[in-house]
């Protein structure tokens, strides 16, 4: 397979209301094994963007296709079980009434041993400093400690590639530094990500390779 083709985004277009381009002629191919930043200014349509990436939208017209399959034929869990994607919104993730439950569901429901489960939480939530925040509603949290759950929930999967749409927003300069810590050495472990950021420590200390969309049309394109 050619390493280039992971995610590919052929002539893709999308809107919201009719004659209202969002998404304006999209030809991208995304490696998987590397780490791809997308910057853009407040409404460029780098959510966007990022949803029609893991199918949770669909475009108007043009292809998506992941690993040489057209997008079409998986189905969203199928593509939740490859990609752990971040919602810049971290609310959007939570659904049960405890951090420590969070971060348990998805694998207890796929029926892993509660002793695996135990080491792999309590391992998260020290790792990102939530250890204190255990029987907290998640909803109840500060910004930055729902950031920082969100990301620890979808590192639970162990998926194989990430999308975090605007990773850092709400952590303080130490947490940031902790999150970047995380990634790069999952970086080093083969775990490829895009990551949409307004954020330039990401272009500085993580990406090889920076994107930049200006009202839905790619405008920059260079490896770093
Ligand atoms: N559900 C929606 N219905 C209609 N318009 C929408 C919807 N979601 C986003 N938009 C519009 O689409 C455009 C692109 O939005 P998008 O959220 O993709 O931008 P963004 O680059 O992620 O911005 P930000 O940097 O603020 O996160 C914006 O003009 C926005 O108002
Ligand atoms: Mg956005």
């Amino acid at each position: 397979m050619n390493r280039l083709d992971f995610i590919k985004l052929e002539d893709l277009f999308f809107e919201y209301k009719k004659d209202k381009p969002i998404i304006n002629n999209i030809n991208l191919k995304i490696n998987k094994d590397e780490v791809t930043t997308i910057l853009g200014p407040n409404g460029s349509g780098k959510t966007t963007l990022g949803k029609l990436m893991i199918g949770i939208l669909k475009p108007k017209s043009g292809q998506i296709s992941i690993s040489n399959r057209n997008i079409s034929e998986f189905r969203l869990a199928q593509i939740g079980g490859k990609i752990g994607y971040l919602f810049q919104n971290p609310e959007k993730h939570f659904f049960t009434n405890t951090v420590e439950e969070e971060l348990g569901f998805a694998l207890k429901f796929k029926g892993f041993n509660d002793e695996y489960l135990e080491k792999k939480v309590d391992g998260l939530l020290k790792l990102f400093q939530i250890e204190d925040l255990r029987e907290y509603s998640p909803l109840l949290l500060s910004q930055g400690e729902k950031q920082r759950l969100a990301i620890a929930t979808i590192l639970m999967n162990e998926p194989e590639y990430l999308i975090l749409d605007e990773p850092t927003t709400g952590l303080d300069f130490d947490r940031k530094n902790i999150l970047i810590q995380v990634l790069k050495e999952l970086m080093e472990k083969g775990v490829g990500m895009t990551i949409i950021s307004h954020d330039n420590t990401f272009v500085e200390e993580l990406s090889h390779r920076v994107i930049k969309i200006h009202r839905g049309e790619i405008t920059y394109d260079q490896r770093i």
